[in-house]
């Protein structure tokens, strides 16, 4: 049988995790979140204190350093040379910081690689990020791209800060977003665009359950 691939691509605070997380699971998929693999090498370069701005420099700690993913149809976990760093990954300085990585060409060409060689490896995935359907997987079998008002993506950001206990003005959220858009928009490789293919799906105004519905009827049964 032919793999299942579906990718969801979109900008920050889309709701790409939870949606992808819910429909691996209905499909009895694994998700695969690419976002995680940015995080963990812009995490191991502030960890070994090196320029995160230097890609020579990157490349090099990626040769040196061993990255381990795990993933089911939960939250991928992340491993950097033997301790686990999930949670970590998804510190605010990481998520500042992490723009540098995903603008360097040649950094992206390795995680593009790692990406595809991680599915290999399994018969169906559901996998999320800004170039999945464009670069990683022009083959997939459905494509999807989220999109939501920055202003209602900045407001489920502070919601789940403020799960986590942490309180974060607005405006400082959504000039974040505003700003990491920007950048994921126009960088040259693996730019945030909609595959020509992709169904676009404005989550403004829906909530989970109904989003997990639309992209259902664009799924075969057969699938
Ligand atoms: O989805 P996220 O917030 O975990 O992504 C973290 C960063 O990585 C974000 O700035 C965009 C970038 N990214 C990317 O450039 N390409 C991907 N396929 C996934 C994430």
């Amino acid at each position: 049988m032919a793999q299942l691939i579906i990718t969801i691509d979109g900008p920050a605070g889309v709701g790409k995790s939870t949606i992808s997380r819910r429909l691996a699971e209905h499909l009895d998929a694994i998700h695969l979140d690419t976002g995680a693999m940015y995080r963990a090498v812009t995490l191991a370069a502030m960890r070994a204190n090196i320029d995160l701005t230097d890609p020579v420099q990157i490349r090099e700690l990626i040769g040196q350093t061993e990255f381990h993913f795990e993933a089911d149809h939960d939250d991928m976990r992340v491993w950097i040379d033997n301790r686990e760093v999930t949670n970590e990954i998804r510190d605010p300085q990481v998520t500042e910081k992490v723009k540098h990585v995903a603008s360097m060409d040649t950094i992206r060409h390795e995680l593009v690689e790692w990406q595809q060689r991680f599915a290999n490896d399994y018969p169906r995935i559901v996998t999320e990020g800004r170039d999945q359907g464009t670069v990683v997987f022009p083959n997939a079998t459905v494509k999807f791209f989220l999109t939501a008002d920055p202003s209602e993506r900045a407001r489920r950001r502070q919601l789940q800060w403020k799960e986590s206990g942490i309180k974060v003005p607005l405006e400082q959220i959504l000039q974040d977003i505003e700003t990491r858009d920007a950048s994921d928009r126009t960088r040259a490789t693996g730019p945030l665009v909609p595959a020509e293919n992709a169904v676009i799906v404005d989550t403004t105004r829906l909530s989970i359950d109904e989003v997990i519905e639309v992209l259902l009827t664009h799924i075969p049964e057969t699938a």
